[in-house]
């Protein structure tokens, strides 16, 4: 229910997610999150199930879980709604109020996830989150501890090319100017560590892009000043569908 100052609500938030709030408001998030969502292969009925946003930020992935029927969703984020960087709680806020959303927040960092703190869903959401955490294995196995049926999981990938499980190290900012950055599995890694926390069925939902596509994308990093040509031409961002 968009009201007459919502322009300037919205222009109070320094967003993340691209959000269709209605009555021809859109978030200016710095996200192309519609474009991401085509990506995930998310069924297109949740209907009757329980869904976990890990890493949820503005939450545009809860409100379209909610959108596609789950009977409960839980959005939960720590770092950017009230951690040292740049983003904050407000955008997750505004948007649930003005879309008339019931998705509850839990503000709770990856590594403290456990049936008993958050309880166990259908589906868990894990995206753009994984490459983020110091001890990918360890949060893994948390998620997996909160997670019944599907996992959904997007993340940066690196060592394209490279066929046995491996990861590359970013210390410092090496991944895209960004200190928050530490690890870039490559896709046999992700789905190995996937099924050493459990997970039985583990399948990767998108295709590696293009050398061309991403000889192009890492031009066009190494311009704006955020990576060096070699690394970035062997990254990308992938999906798997995992199931326990
Ligand atoms: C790149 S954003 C992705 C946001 C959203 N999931 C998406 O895919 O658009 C990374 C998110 O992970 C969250 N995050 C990073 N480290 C975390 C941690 N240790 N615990 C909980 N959330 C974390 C950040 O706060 C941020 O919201």
């Amino acid at each position: 229910m968009p009201d007459g100052d919502l322009p300037s609500r919205v222009a109070g938030v320094r967003w993340y997610h691209t959000i269709d709030l209605g009555e021809g408001i859109v978030t200016p998030g710095i996200d192309d999150t519609p474009f991401r969502l085509a990506r995930l292969d998310l069924p297109a009925s949740l209907a009757g199930r329980s869904v976990l946003d890990i890493g949820a930020w503005d939450g545009f992935f809860s409100f379209e879980a909610e959108r596609r029927g789950a009977s409960r969703v839980v959005a939960t984020d720590s770092y950017s709604w009230h951690g040292p960087g740049w983003g904050t709680k407000a955008g997750f806020r505004l948007a649930r109020q003005v879309l008339g959303s019931k998705v509850e927040d839990v503000d709770i960092d990856v590594m403290e996830l456990s049936p008993q703190r958050v309880g166990i869903f259908d589906v868990v959401l894990f995206l753009g989150v994984l490459y983020h955490l110091p001890h990918p294995l360890l949060a893994l196995e948390r998620v997996a501890s909160v997670t019944r049926g599907l996992l959904v999981l997007e993340t940066v990938v690196d060592l394209v090319g490279f066929r046995r499980p491996a990861a590359a190290f970013y210390p410092g900012r090496q991944l895209n100017d960004d200190p928050t950055n530490w690890w870039g599995p490559n896709a046999a890694a992700v789905q190995a560590m996937l099924r050493t926390v459990g997970f039985t069925s583990v399948r990767p939902v998108t295709r590696q892009r293009s050398a061309m596509y991403r000889g192009l994308r890492a031009i066009a990093h190494r311009v704006k000043g955020k990576n060096q040509l070699a690394p970035a031409f062997r990254q990308d961002r992938m999906v798997f569908h995992a199931t326990r």
